[in-house]
């Protein structure tokens, strides 16, 4: 009986110590998952999504971004909007105007990159 007992005890303190190891590594997988949103483009999609930015950007709101059909977007434009109001616009483009929504072809982070390209000094 009492082999017994001590043998659901030892059990219960397995499923307990199993218990935080899940939690910790669910925890783990939380935080690393913004960091991963936040991650950087490889030095190639970088360069591809340069390109976007001349080339289909470029179209609406003017090869140096200074604005046309679409406003001018250069980093003194958007200095007081913040990189995840501008991800979002990129993203989700705005309905009702003829900013289209780069979802399809735009991960997140690829979205955020953009905008901090975009808010960043011109080098
Ligand atoms: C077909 C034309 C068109 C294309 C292509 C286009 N845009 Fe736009 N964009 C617009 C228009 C028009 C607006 C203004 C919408 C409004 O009136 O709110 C806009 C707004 C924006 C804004 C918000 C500016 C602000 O001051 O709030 C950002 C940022 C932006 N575009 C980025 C981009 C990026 C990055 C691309 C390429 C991936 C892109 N746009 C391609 C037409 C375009």
């Amino acid at each position: 009986m009492l082999r017994l007992l001590h043998l659901v005890t030892k059990l219960v303190a397995l499923f307990i110590s199993g218990l935080a190891v899940l939690s910790a590594v669910s925890l783990l997988v939380l935080s690393a998952a913004p960091a991963a949103a936040r991650a950087e483009p490889s030095p190639e999609r970088q360069a591809e999504l340069r390109n976007l930015l001349v080339q289909d950007c470029g179209s609406c709101h003017g090869l140096t971004l200074a604005g046309g059909l679409g406003p001018p977007i250069r980093a003194e434009d958007l200095e007081i909007k913040p990189v995840d109001y501008l991800a979002y616009t990129i993203l989700n483009g705005r309905p009702g105007t003829a900013m289209p929504p780069w979802r399809p072809f735009l991960s997140d982070a690829e979205a955020v990159w953009l905008a901090q390209v975009l808010k960043a000094p011109a080098d």
